[in-house]
């Protein structure tokens, strides 16, 4: 039985990945999953599966070097699974040294915490493990002018953003491992995610959020920036597959060629959200158009993100399941059904955010 240390498991994409997991390989696999829980964290997540024998929650932060060793020290680990991060651009911005300290400083304790653990007395590894770091297509930077362009795994690191240069830099360590010590690594570079607890400060569940709150529905700039939409399941999938198939010291771009500019996706949702409304539900009239408000753009906003996953459908066999049209619908009815899950994320903090970001916009 394969035993995963999953960082950052109780946010959005690590949350759903243990779903997917547990899902497919029930009782045949044995997570760890160490977060610290911040904001963004969220045991809620996970309470369909925290009663499970071959499950199990340590509260700790990625940083802390004597935390995490004790994890490896505890637990004959095979697979790190590394989500754990700072995730949202505007954040960054505000507040860049918290992503340093997370993301890169985190990244290298989880990478020197694991190569302690795995390493042979000859310098080689223990057959069969794999620290696979969950990264972003963000690091590539922007593709501005040609539309034909995409991101490969060839493509230069160009990161704009205190997050990607961030999530830039912890690739360029795990690199650095694997190229110094062959330390068993794979590296994911994924697109745009949307799917059920994903936190309200991303664009999808905030336009969701707001609309049928009758709020605002805050665009930046012109609306027109492109990202490249894939569905969380869809990304889980690709993990597994990389985990198990993937060649090591390798990069894998993940994505699902559907380029989007954001007003597009404003308005599948407020269409989709008056489809699947019935009349007699009082939101169906809040839901409006009118609500679209254009307000000053993100810092360095980065006009267009648009991967090429050919080496990852070529190599694995890895291709995005779900369209759009359906996930967004499969999305919209989770949050539906999950109304107390997004009063419960958005009472408290959540308002305090919410007013310094948007109040002089
Ligand atoms: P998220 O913000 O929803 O979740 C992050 C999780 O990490 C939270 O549970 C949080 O508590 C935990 N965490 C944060 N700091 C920690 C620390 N110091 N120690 C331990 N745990 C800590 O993020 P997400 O959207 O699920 O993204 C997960 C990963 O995937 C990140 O590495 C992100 O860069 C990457 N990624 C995200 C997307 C996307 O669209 N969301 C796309 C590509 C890649
Ligand atoms: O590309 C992968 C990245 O996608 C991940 O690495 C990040 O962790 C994840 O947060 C996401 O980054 P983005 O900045 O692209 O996601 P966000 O949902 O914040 O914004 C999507 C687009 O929508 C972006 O062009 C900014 C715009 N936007 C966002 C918000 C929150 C708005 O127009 N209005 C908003 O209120």
């Amino acid at each position: 039985m394969k035993t995963y240390l999953v960082t950052g498991g109780a946010g959005f994409i690590g949350s759903n990945f243990i779903h997917y997991m547990f899902k497919k390989y029930d009782n045949d696999i044995r997570i760890i999953n160490v977060d610290v829980l911040t904001y963004a964290g969220n045991l809620e997540n996970l309470k369909d599966v925290e009663n499970r024998e071959n499950y199990s929650f340590v509260k700790a932060d990625i940083t802390d070097k004597d935390a995490i060793s004790k994890v490896f020290a505890e637990n004959d680990i095979d697979y790190v699974v590394h989500f754990a991060a700072e995730s949202h651009v505007d954040r960054s911005i505000k507040t860049p040294e918290v992503f340093v300290q997370t993301n890169v400083l985190g990244t290298a304790v989880m990478l020197n915490s694991a190569k302690a653990a795995w390493e042979l007395e000859d310098g080689s590894f223990k057959e069969g493990k794999k620290f696979l770091h969950v990264s972003t297509d963000e690091v590539y930077g922007s593709l501005d002018n040609d539309p034909n362009a995409y991101f490969y795994e060839t493509t230069p690191y160009q990161p704009h953003s205190p997050y990607s240069a961030s999530k830039a830099s912890s690739d360029m360590l795990v690199k650095a491992y694997m190229d110094t010590y062959k330390f068993p690594a794979n590296i994911t570079n994924c697109s745009n995610n949307y799917g059920p607890f994903q936190f309200p400060e991303k664009l999808i569940p905030l336009i969701i959020n707001n609309a049928l709150q009758g709020k605002k529905l805050p665009v930046y700039g012109d609306g027109k920036n492109v990202r490249d939409w894939l569905y969380v399941e869809d990304h889980a999938k690709a993990i597994d597959m990389v985990i198990n198939n993937g060649r090591l010291f390798e990069t894998y771009n993940v994505g699902g060629h559907n380029e989007k500019q954001n007003i597009e996706i404003v308005n599948i949702i407020l269409d989709t959200l008056q489809e699947m409304l019935p009349d007699s539900d009082p939101r169906k009239k809040l839901v409006s158009k009118d609500l679209i408000t254009y307000v000053e753009d993100r810092k360095g906003h980065d006009r267009r993100y648009a991967i090429a996953p050919d080496k990852i459908k070529k190599e694995i066999g890895w291709e995005p399941e779900t369209m759009f049209k359906d996930g967004i619908k499969l999305t919209i009815k989770w949050f539906f059904e999950n109304e107390e899950w997004m009063k419960n994320v958005t009472s408290g903090d959540y308002q305090k955010y919410y007013e310094d970001m948007y109040s002089n916009k």
